[in-house]
């Protein structure tokens, strides 16, 4: 249990690509969304060195993301509850969308699954993660999704299509790389490093003042 708060924000500028000071994200609410994807477990990395770094991390999981890690491993490097139910409300008497949405500096929906980035080009709300996301105004606080899949499925014609809605729509993305997948192949599709999630999250935190 020694993870998540283990350095003080202040020290914890190394180790992230690109010179960020993490020190940017220090009392921010950054809102880690994650769906079904192997990568998931990448996204325990980006949860506790954001925590770290001082933000204060809400994590939301799919139910398929559940079947990938538990939410507890979440729960304890956020130090926070974790979202998996539209219909459990955790913190909250008003919806717990709404104001999870609301009180969000940023988010990040990572993993980002085919399924997911397919929901949210057609402006589905069905589940948690796209029912939080459906509720934030990206006018004000920026999305960013971090697809991850099998090259194939990155490859297929509705992906691309998706990808390119979304970008028109004012998501914002970073990678996949390419490189070795869980299906044992090289290609494109992997998720970016948790470190280059990390400093992208900082890089636009710090933009935003
Ligand atoms: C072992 C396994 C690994 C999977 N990995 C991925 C993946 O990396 N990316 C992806 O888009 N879908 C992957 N899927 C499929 C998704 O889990 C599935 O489409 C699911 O419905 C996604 O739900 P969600 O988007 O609500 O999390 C995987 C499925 C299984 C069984």
């Amino acid at each position: 249990m020694s993870e998540p708060n283990s350095k003080p924000a202040s020290s914890a500028a190394a180790g992230v690509p690109g010179g960020v000071d993490l020190r940017a994200v220090n009392g921010k609410k950054v809102l880690v969304c994650i769906c079904g994807g192997i990568a998931a477990y990448k996204t325990a990395t980006v949860v506790s060195r954001l925590a770290q770094a001082g933000a204060e991390v809400t994590v939301a999981m799919t139910e398929a993301a559940t079947k990938f890690v538990a939410p507890l491993t979440f729960q304890a490097l956020s130090g926070r509850a974790v979202y998996t139910s539209t219909w459990e409300h955790i913190e909250s008497q008003d919806p717990q969308h709404i104001a999870l949405a609301s009180r969000a500096d940023i988010a990040v929906v990572a993993p980002c699954t085919m399924d997911c980035l397919a929901r949210l080009a057609t402006g589905r709300a069905d589940d948690v993660v796209t029912l939080i996301v459906s509720a934030i105004d990206r006018s004000k606080t920026p999305v960013l999704l971090a697809p991850s899949m099998n090259a194939v499925m990155w490859d297929q014609p509705a992906t691309q299509r998706n990808i390119e809605t979304l970008r028109g729509d004012g998501f914002e993305f970073i990678g996949p790389g390419d490189g070795w997948q869980a299906c044992r192949t090289v290609g494109a599709g992997r998720m970016s490093e948790a470190e280059e999630i990390v400093g992208r999250v900082m890089g636009m935190c710090a933009g935003r003042g």
